[in-house]
């Protein structure tokens, strides 16, 4: 099968290569799936797990791309739940190889079933944003109607989720980003939006949850806005600083299928709008991760046209 491969971390992304790789085998409690679009996270070249191992071994050459849709063309020893030629989408393990090739073999329950009315590309599209923007706002946010959220990067990929998944939920959503970046993020659903280069973040004032994205200085400003119980959801790594008087949680998204089906629902029904920025094939995707412009919201590989 075709594949994307990296072998060598320092070399970003203009060490990824498309080349031969066997097509894998499903292990027990597997699925093989034929990847019909993937997803990429710029950030994935900088994971320890696309280089080693659960015991710290090097993995490499490992396939990228964690978050796709396609068909099941394959189920292991002892699978339940899915059946041969099943459309599906989820998100694959960190430590095995990924999405951004033909085939992939993954463990069911990181799947949920893609219903017919949503096509690949936009089913690949969801399941990292998606679920981190629900994981970090309702499992790890505890977020109730009438709170104040600080949603930075509001037009980018997780955090156009975070705004539209807030607002949903009766929250009063305060969008961050750059100047470029205000009227994606209100056409999200943001109440109202801060220019982190421009305006100054102390003038949000109290908020519930800050759902940060980006940490460094906005990190620790933002740590110093939440509310006495309120919590800082952070997902780069633990925050830098604390709220005085609430939460600070980090946390790594995790695959999980009710959720998935809860997410794809409220694409189908209008509730919620993807993020998509460019769409490309397998042939041309390393051309596409090389960061020549800003192209705001995800790049999705059509791997099968
Ligand atoms: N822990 C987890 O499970 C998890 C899951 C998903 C993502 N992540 C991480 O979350 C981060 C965001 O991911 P994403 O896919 O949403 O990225 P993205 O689509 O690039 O969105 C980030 C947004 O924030 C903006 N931004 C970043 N730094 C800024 C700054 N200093 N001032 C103003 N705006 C700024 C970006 O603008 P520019 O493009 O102009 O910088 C972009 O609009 C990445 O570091 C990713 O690795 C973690």
């Amino acid at each position: 099968m075709r594949a994307i491969v990296v072998a060598d971390q320092a070399a970003g992304t203009a060490g990824m290569k498309l080349v031969e790789r066997p097509e894998p085998r499903p292990a027990i409690n597997d699925v093989v799936v034929q990847v019909h679009a993937s997803g990429f996270v710029g950030t994935e070249l900088s994971w320890p797990s696309t280089w080693t191992d659960r015991l710290d071994r090097d993995r490499t050459p490992s396939i990228p791309g964690h978050e796709f849709a396609g068909v099941v063309t394959a189920l292991g020893y002892g699978t339940t739940g899915l059946s041969v030629g099943q459309r599906v989408f989820g998100l694959a393990d960190w430590y095995r190889d990924g999405t951004l090739a033909e085939y992939v073999a993954i463990e069911a329950r990181n799947l949920a079933p893609l219903p017919g009315d949503v096509d690949f590309t936009l089913g690949a599209s969801l399941p990292v944003s998606g679920l981190t923007a629900w994981q970090g706002l309702f499992v790890h946010g505890r977020l109730q109607a009438g709170q104040r959220v600080l949603a930075h990067g509001a037009a980018g990929a997780v955090g156009s989720m975070v705004t539209q998944l807030a607002c949903e939920a009766g929250a009063y959503v305060i969008g961050t980003g750059r100047a470029a970046d205000r009227q994606k993020a209100l056409d999200f659903g943001a109440n109202e939006f801060v220019d982190l280069e421009n305006d100054a973040l102390k003038d949000v004032g109290p908020v519930d949850l800050v759902f940060d994205l980006i940490g460094g200085d906005i990190g620790k400003r933002s740590a110093r806005l939440v509310r006495s119980g309120g919590t800082l959801v952070s997902i780069v790594g633990p925050a830098e600083a604390r709220p005085d008087d609430g939460l600070a949680v980090d946390f790594v998204v995790e695959s999980d299928r009710a959720q998935l089906v809860e997410i794809v629902q409220r694409v189908r029904d209008g509730r919620l709008r993807t993020n998509i920025g460019h769409v490309t094939t397998l042939e041309d995707a390393v051309a596409a991760f090389k960061p020549t412009k800003r192209i705001g919201g995800k790049t999705i590989i059509r791997v099968r046209p």
